[in-house]
């Protein structure tokens, strides 16, 4: 038995799609939870596997979790352990986040490197470094990261060689639990540790300078519990746009707000899509020909990351010659090989994508290998020429929540099937 998503192209998309709350956010804000024996309660929680993923590691160090449709209430009352294991962690890279929450209110952990994926080497020596300049005693054994802080880790001024999301995050919570002023310099910017900062802030920490490259946090000895509203997902909604970009029509997300985008905005004006936002909305309509661009990736707000394999889906149907350089990881150019079997004429050298718009797309079977590779064949999909089959949709819901529902509703032609008869699931069209 396998499962797949098929997906009838060259239907334009038309109409309002409502976007979930961010995965990015979710993750680092649910493990916040650890910092405090109070309650704290989250709105507009996504349905996706990476959240039930979170919610189950929380309930593994003693987590009470209670979740009603989109909203989840959790409390931490006792730390029940310090570890999380090789198979916690290599289901869910986030799940390495508990190191700093752990150290900072238990004193120890032992958690498993997380390792490199799909799309790259992924090192964790930041986040190492700087709880070790918080005073921790961190060993790596086999694998595993043992960290204690036997008198409590200390405030630390620390300075991050690049602004990574990951260790940014695993920072900002330890120093929250530390009495004292910790300053993290070279921060990550990205509206996901705005939301982190802002939550802790509510718990009790008092923080300054988010959303800048320097980051003043004055923690405290405990921290309360939090009520927060997840922010809207910038990569699920950009996603949509960009269908909307390839598959024409005119798609508007609502529930994002247009300046977590950062230049990714920019991009899709300099396509010629004709642009129209509020403050939770953002609207893009295709009136004529895709222009080529030149896409750089960055940290916020440079252009996204995880926006660069739906850009370059969309950039396939652009009217010449586009390029993509990659600078976050080395190896995320994985699904090239894909589009390139829907007919796209794309080249890459190292860092660096070429690709020459206007090639004749056509659906293919295609297997998605990670979440974002995976959603830029959708993107593909719904412009090119007849039935595309994604296969390994699993990745999709680890970030797209309900997308087959999403895409129906604005005119896509999409199902969800699995070739054994017997358990045949068939959703659009
Ligand atoms: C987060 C996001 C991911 C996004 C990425 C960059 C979540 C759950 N994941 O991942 O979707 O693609 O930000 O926007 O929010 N690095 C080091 N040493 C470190 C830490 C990072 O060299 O100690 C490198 C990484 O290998 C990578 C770059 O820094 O090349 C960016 O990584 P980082 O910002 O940490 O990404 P994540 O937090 O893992």
């Amino acid at each position: 038995m396998s499962d797949y998503i098929e997906i009838e192209g060259e239907k334009p998309l038309n109409g309002v799609v409502k976007i979930s709350g961010a995965k990015n956010a979710a993750l680092p804000q649910l493990i916040a939870t650890l910092l405090t024996a109070e309650q704290c309660e989250f709105e507009n929680v996504p349905a996706l596997e990476d959240v039930s993923l979170t919610l189950h590691l929380l309930e593994h160090f003693g987590g009470q979790a209670a979740r009603t449709s989109d909203k989840v209430k959790i409390s931490v009352p006792h730390l029940l352990a310090s570890e999380a294991s090789y198979s916690l962690v290599k289901a869910l890279r986030a799940s390495f986040w508990v190191l700093a929450p752990l150290l900072a209110r238990g004193r120890a952990a032992r958690v498993a490197l997380p390792g490199g994926d799909k799309i790259g080497a992924r090192p964790v020596d930041m986040h190492l470094e700087g709880l070790a300049q918080m005073g921790a005693d961190i060993k790596v054994k086999h694998g595993v990261v043992l960290a204690t802080a036997v008198d409590g880790l200390r405030p630390a001024d620390i300075q991050l060689r690049f602004p990574s999301v990951g260790a940014t995050h695993q920072l900002l919570m330890a120093a929250a639990l530390v009495p004292g002023t910790s300053i993290i310099r070279g921060a990550a910017r990205e509206p996901e540790v705005e939301a982190l900062a802002s939550m802790l802030m509510q718990m009790g920490a008092d923080i300054e300078g988010t959303g800048t490259a320097t980051i003043i946090i004055r923690g405290k000895e405990e921290l309360g519990g939090a009520k927060v509203r997840l922010i809207g997902d910038r990569i699920e909604a950009g996603t949509y746009l960009l269908a909307g970009a390839a598959a024409g029509g005119s798609v508007r997300v609502n529930g994002v707000n247009p300046l977590h985008f950062g230049e990714f905005l920019d991009l899709l004006s300099k396509m010629n899509l004709d642009l129209e936002y509020g403050d939770d909305y953002v609207q893009v309509t295709r009136a004529g020909d895709l222009k080529p661009v030149d896409a750089i990736t960055g940290p916020f707000p440079r252009f996204a990351t995880d926006l660069q394999a739906p850009l370059m889906a969309a950039l396939c149907f652009a009217s010449g010659i586009s390029t993509i350089e990659e600078t976050v990881y080395e190896g995320r150019f994985g699904h090239v090989s894909e589009l390139c079997r829907m007919g796209a004429k794309i080249q890459v050298d190292q860092q660096f994508a070429t690709i020459h718009g206007q090639s004749k797309m056509s659906g293919a079977e295609v297997d998605g290998h990670d979440i974002r590779a995976a959603a830029s064949l959708v993107v593909a999909a719904l412009g090119s020429n007849g039935t595309s089959v994604i296969y390994e949709p699993h990745h999709l819901r680890r970030g797209y929540e309900a997308l087959e529902a999403k895409f129906s509703n604005i005119g896509a032609r999409i199902g969800y099937k699995i070739t054994d008869p017997e358990d045949f699931v068939f959703t659009g069209c």
